[in-house]
């Protein structure tokens, strides 16, 4: 084999239409973060260990990192950076803004991320589920209890009733 195989994709990212050509090793990480510039997804261990780089792929949480930027194909991607909207932040990021969840912020989009998918798929978790949703984000900072207080406002702010 001679040189490196590029890969040509075309997906959608923060209700984007995004196309561009790949290298067939290169992480979506290095795809998302160093060439479309969506900073907010952080690279930590590199290792699928830390959940910093985790972004929502067709609506399940991923880590960046682990996955192939040839993968993103045809996929609908989410970021940080996709969260709020013109009416302002997201429950999500509200919340932990009042929960006093955020100190240096590394840790912060990956949270939002895991969280989002959570809640996307399950309004009302438990605080079991929380956690387990949660299990792959490492924070340095906070502690976990204000993240996982955070989580369950905004479930109950996105979903009053419950
Ligand atoms: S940078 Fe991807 S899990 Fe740590
Ligand atoms: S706020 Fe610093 S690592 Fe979580």
């Amino acid at each position: 084999m001679t040189g490196k195989e590029r890969v040509s994709i075309r997906f959608v990212i923060n209700g984007r239409p995004v196309s561009m050509e790949v290298d067939a090793g290169e992480t979506a990480l290095h795809a998302i973060r160093g060439r479309l510039g969506f900073k907010g997804t952080k690279e930590g261990c590199g290792m699928g260990e830390c959940g910093a780089c985790t972004i929502v792929v067709d609506g399940r949480a991923v880590n960046a990192c682990l996955l192939l930027a040839a993968q993103l194909d045809g996929r609908d991607v989410l970021t940080v950076e996709g969260l709020d909207s013109p009416l302002g932040l997201h429950p999500l990021q509200e919340a932990l803004v009042e929960h006093h969840a955020v100190q240096c912020g590394f840790c912060t989009p990956g949270f939002l991320m895991s969280a989002y998918a959570l809640l996307k798929e399950n309004p009302s978790p438990s605080r079991e589920e929380v956690l387990r949703a949660l299990s792959g984000n490492l924070c340095r900072c906070t502690g976990y209890e204000q993240l996982l207080r955070a989580v369950e406002a905004a479930s109950q702010k996105m979903n009053p009733r419950r």
